[in-house]
């Protein structure tokens, strides 16, 4: 009783958002420098967004820069910033032509003024876009997320709109990052940990969480469709596999 037809797009995840991790050991097991991984690692994005297309996922988020990576060598953060603006900029008209809608999380006030036009532009142009919301989470630390939050509501608290004892965990959720969006489902970190690295802390609260020793370059609807099946079979225990979620993937190709 596992027949595709079982398997209804409503049971797949709404949200999944991913800590892709493992470029720079990817990238030293093959003798090259460790930015040679975060390049390859652009592949697995792309990879990753059209399989949520395929699938109707409505929402994708990636972390792409944790506010605590600023402590890597100098070096490697240019090399990340000047690959974040390069494939702003190349990526953002295909995606702009699959309908999909781009955000960018986090704290964007350290980039640089020519990278923080890019992201207003890119923002604009695909707003109204309906197919997904891909979100890449840039800058972004979950504890910042909370305190943003805060901050939204101490002022409505300052300005006379809201008394402190009035406050709700509704409230607090409509402070927080991606409210507009279906609350994560399914939360994958490739790379091997199992940790949370401070990305999703609110969000995460009732996601399944999916843990894959596949290092983010090698990250391909093979592994993410085991991500997806083992959601569906851990929330609806029906026993699907991989294998079909790829067929049902392929199917809404054709
Ligand atoms: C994740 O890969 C990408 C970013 C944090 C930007 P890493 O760069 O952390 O790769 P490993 O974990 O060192 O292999
Ligand atoms: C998490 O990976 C951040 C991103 C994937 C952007 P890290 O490699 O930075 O996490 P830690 O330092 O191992 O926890
Ligand atoms: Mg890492």
């Amino acid at each position: 009783m596992t027949a595709i037809t079982q398997l209804n797009p409503k049971n797949l995840p709404q949200h999944v958002a991913i800590i892709m991790d493992g470029n720079g050991r990817w990238a030293q097991r093959q003798g090259k420098p460790r930015v040679w991984g975060h390049k390859k690692g652009v592949e697995s994005v792309r990879r990753s967004v059209s399989f949520c297309r395929e699938l109707g996922i409505k929402s994708l988020t990636l972390f792409a820069f944790s506010s605590e990576n600023w402590r890597r060598p100098e070096k490697e953060v240019s090399t990340l910033m000047q690959l974040f603006l390069m494939v702003l900029q190349s990526e953002v008209k295909t995606l702009h032509k699959h309908n999909v809608r781009l955000k960018i999380v986090g704290n964007l006030t350290p980039f640089n003024d020519k990278l923080r036009a890019n992201i207003t532009k890119a923002e604009q142009l695909t707003a109204n876009n309906t197919s997904m919301t891909l979100n890449i989470a840039a800058n972004y630390g979950g504890r910042w997320d909370i305190v943003n939050a805060a901050k939204g509501l101490l002022q409505k608290v300052e300005q006379g709109k809201l008394a402190s004892t009035d406050l709700t965990e509704d409230m607090f959720a409509k402070e927080i990052q991606m409210n507009d969006q279906p609350e994560l489902d399914l939360l994958i970190r490739t790379g091997g940990d199992i940790r949370i690295s401070n990305f999703l802390l609110w969000q995460a609260a009732y996601a399944e969480l999916w843990f894959t020793d596949t290092l983010w370059p090698d990250f391909n609807q093979q592994v993410f469709s085991e991500a997806i099946a083992a959601f569906v079979n851990r929330e609806r225990r029906f026993g699907c596999t991989g294998e079909q979620i790829r067929q049902l993937a392929q199917s809404s190709k054709g």
